[in-house]
């Protein structure tokens, strides 16, 4: 069986994890025979350079043909000044959208070697494990923007239908954990979040009855995340206030280098990718902290390929870098990327050793 994935490591540290993701992927193949074959392209600032595109046709059409599409991080200053609609970051609001990847899958969990590393107490973090639903397709990243010399505009819209599908995909994750659903909104203030509130209410009343939901305002959640980040399992909230709380999740778990996702939609590939950006503080260093991009690459092997047993061992090994302390700067330690991705690979061969042949 052959498996194709397409990589876009787009620009700054993006080369280098998604470099360190491959690699660990092909070592993982050549002991599992998952038949893994890989194509580069260029995309976002890269693809600016080479095409005046962060997009070109060529690439999405290669993106279509994909099982799935490993994604390192777009943007840096040097595109900061080009028009918006080819922006480095537009390019990958087109990838979303065109790809309808309409849930993005952005798992938290805190690793007790790193329990120092976050800046919360550790008995608010021990038991930390959630997973953030973040609408991607849809609300103020893809509304109507205007703009006149005095005046700015971005329009927020979610159809009914865009609520009930990715509250399907989130109920159906709490439905396989905890049985927790958290929905957050701006009710108090939004039109668009009482039509949201509206609709996660009615999907998880008529369909997964046995779920505890709640509603909170996106104020008081942020809140939450670092008072009382224990007492949540699945969260689902609208396009942008994913965004913002998510980094606020992976600054509890010591590292915003740390936190993988996975984009999905009803069909076709998914796309993975870490959720920090291109940080262009520290491209080209070779410090950059791979283990989100390789956890990236864990959900990519268990949702689009279909091998969980892959999976877990790459995540397996992922955990037992950090238990030994292989961690890069910005989780104090001194590793290089390069020595990180070692040591997931050195774990690799131990922990592929042990698990049934896919
Ligand atoms: P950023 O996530 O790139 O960086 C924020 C901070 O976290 C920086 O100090 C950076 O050094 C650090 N950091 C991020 N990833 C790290 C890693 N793997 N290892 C160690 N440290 C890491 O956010 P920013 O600086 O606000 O944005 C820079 C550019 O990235 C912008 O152009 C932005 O649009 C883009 N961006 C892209 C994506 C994406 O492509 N998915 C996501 C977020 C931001
Ligand atoms: C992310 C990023 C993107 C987003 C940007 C680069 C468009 O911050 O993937 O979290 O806001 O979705
Ligand atoms: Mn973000």
């Amino acid at each position: 069986m052959s498996r194709h994935i397409v990589v876009l490591a787009g620009d700054g540290i993006g080369p280098e994890v998604t470099a360190a993701a491959v690699e660990v992927l092909h070592a993982l193949d050549v002991r599992l025979h998952l038949g893994l074959s890989f194509a580069a392209h260029a995309f976002g600032g890269a693809a600016i350079d080479a095409y005046a595109d962060p997009f070109p046709d060529h690439v999405l059409s290669a993106c279509r043909k994909a099982d799935a599409i490993l994604l390192g991080a777009v943007g840096g200053p040097q595109w900061a000044n080009v028009a918006t609609a080819i922006r480095p970051e537009a390019g990958l609001l087109r990838l979303r959208s065109e790809l309808g990847l309409y849930a993005n899958i952005r798992p938290l969990q805190v690793h007790p070697a790193l329990i120092d590393a976050s800046p919360l107490k550790a008995e608010r973090i021990r038991d930390v494990d959630l997973i953030v639903v973040r609408e991607l397709t849809g609300g103020i990243y893809f509304g109507t923007r205007t703009r006149s010399e005095t005046r700015a505009t971005d329009e927020c819209a979610y159809t009914v239908a865009e609520v009930e599908r990715v509250t399907r995909t989130a109920a159906t994750l709490a439905r396989s954990r905890r049985g927790k659903l958290t929905s957050v909104d701006k009710a108090n203030v939004l039109e668009t979040s009482r039509l949201w509130r509206e609709v996660v209410t009615r999907v998880v009343g008529d369909e997964f009855p046995e779920l505890k939901l709640e509603h909170l305002l996106v104020d008081a959640m942020a809140m939450y995340l670092v008072s009382r980040p224990g007492d949540f399992d699945v969260i689902v909230t609208e396009n942008l206030f994913g965004d913002v709380l998510t980094d606020e999740c992976a600054a509890v778990s010591g590292s915003l280098g740390l936190m993988p996702s996975a984009s999905v939609g009803d069909v076709g590939p998914g796309v993975y990718e870490p959720i920090h950006g291109s940080a262009p503080d520290i491209a080209g260093r070779g410090v950059a902290n791979p283990y989100g991009a390789i956890l990236s690459a864990a959900m990519l092997l268990r949702q689009s390929l279909q091998v969980p047993a892959a999976a877990l061992a790459l995540e397996a090994a992922v955990h037992r870098a950090i238990t030994d302390r292989i961690l890069t700067r910005d989780l104090g330690g001194t590793a290089s990327t390069a020595e990180a991705t070692a040591a997931v690979i050195a774990r690799l061969s131990v922990a592929a050793t042990t698990i049934p042949v896919a």
